[in-house]
């Protein structure tokens, strides 16, 4: 069913707020939750928000209707507005108000397909809504609602390089920016390989590579030094000990999901060409580096001077629909 603005956003009266988040890539990976609620991460991570891929999402809460109505891509989408009602509710307990709401949200960019847009997404939402319940809080309390609707959505409220880390006692998080945006002005190749909706949502793979794989525990013991050792690159700006560190957390993450059982398989053909296609042009000197996440798309890290040519070349490897070139951005904000 195609929802029209007329029909949801512009029946008036009532004030709606559009704000918009672009989603992040993890240098460290999140991979597996803590068996305790509120969305936990069994491991903290680092990533980078990316400015050419945007999701705006508008809120607006409405006393006449009775339930949430979630519109996406111009789709109503009742598959996700469970997840989606579940994170306002957080929002509502903190108004103290059970009004329900309208929320329409677009991505320039496919949704559900290794691209982060459940970060982006749930980022720009808790942003929208807690300014249209006229909330008063600070950025890390929307990065606590923003995990809640999904881990890494907590990211993408802060720009440029930023770090999620577990307390002292592992049971809650902390989101923090490391630098902004124009600090450390990397940029990113996104090579798209495929399209479609991946068939394991990344919190069932997650789950089955807790429960089944043999190297979870390894990968959560060995997370928090991963963490220092890039936490250190980025403060120092130290590209090459940044490439190392992510290329192999990136590995160890689809090492230990491909030793699930059933073992999750995210790439493409294209996916592994494209990862030879860097690693071969690093060899020849280009500052670059890769990094997937749990879907066919790679990520290609570079030095601005090197990015024409990255794309050039991930653009000529068989099965590589499209490249996108972004520069890192800014956290969620109002537009
Ligand atoms: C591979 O944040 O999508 O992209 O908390 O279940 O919503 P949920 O998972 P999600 O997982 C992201 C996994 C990853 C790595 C990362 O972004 O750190």
């Amino acid at each position: 069913m195609t929802i029209s603005k007329n029909q949801t956003l512009q029946a008036e009266a009532v004030p709606c707020f559009r704000a918009q988040a672009q989603p992040n890539i993890a240098l460290v990976k999140y991979w597996g939750k803590q068996n305790i609620p509120g969305n936990i991460p069994a491991v903290g991570s680092l990533s980078i928000t990316l400015d050419a891929l945007r999701t705006q999402t508008t809120v607006r809460f409405d006393p006449e209707i009775a339930a949430d109505v979630f519109v996406l891509n111009g789709e109503n989408n009742p598959s996700g507005l469970p997840r989606v009602s579940r994170c306002l509710d957080l929002l509502r307990q903190e108004a103290g108000t059970s009004c329900r709401a309208y929320i329409e949200s677009d991505n320039n960019f496919p949704t559900a397909a290794g691209l982060a847009s459940s970060a982006s997404g749930f980022a720009a939402l808790v942003m929208a809504a807690g300014k249209a319940l006229g909330l008063e809080v600070t950025r890390s309390r929307y990065a606590q609602w923003a995990r809640q609707g999904s881990g890494s959505a907590a990211r993408s409220i802060y720009g440029g390089f930023v770090e999620m880390k577990l307390s002292k006692r592992r049971s809650d998080v902390i989101t923090e920016p490391l630098l902004d945006a124009e600090e450390w002005p990397l940029e990113v190749v996104v090579a798209i390989t495929h399209t479609h909706v991946k068939s394991v949502s990344s919190s069932e793979g997650m789950e089955r590579t807790r429960s089944t794989s043999p190297y979870y525990s390894r990968w959560v013991a060995t997370q928090d030094q991963d963490l220092h050792d890039a936490r250190e690159a980025v403060l120092a700006r130290d590209f090459e000990r940044l490439g190392l560190i992510s290329e192999q957390s990136c590995l160890k993450m689809h090492g230990l999901a491909l030793a699930a059982r059933p073992g999750l398989i995210y790439w493409t053909a294209a996916t592994v060409s494209c990862l030879h296609a860097i690693r071969e042009m690093r060899a020849s000197g280009y500052p670059v580096f890769f990094t997937v996440d749990a879907g066919p798309q790679v990520k290609a890290i570079c030095e601005p001077r090197v990015t024409a040519e990255v794309a050039r070349t991930l653009q000529s490897v068989n099965g590589v629909l499209k490249t996108v070139i972004s520069h890192l951005g800014q956290g969620a904000r109002l537009v």
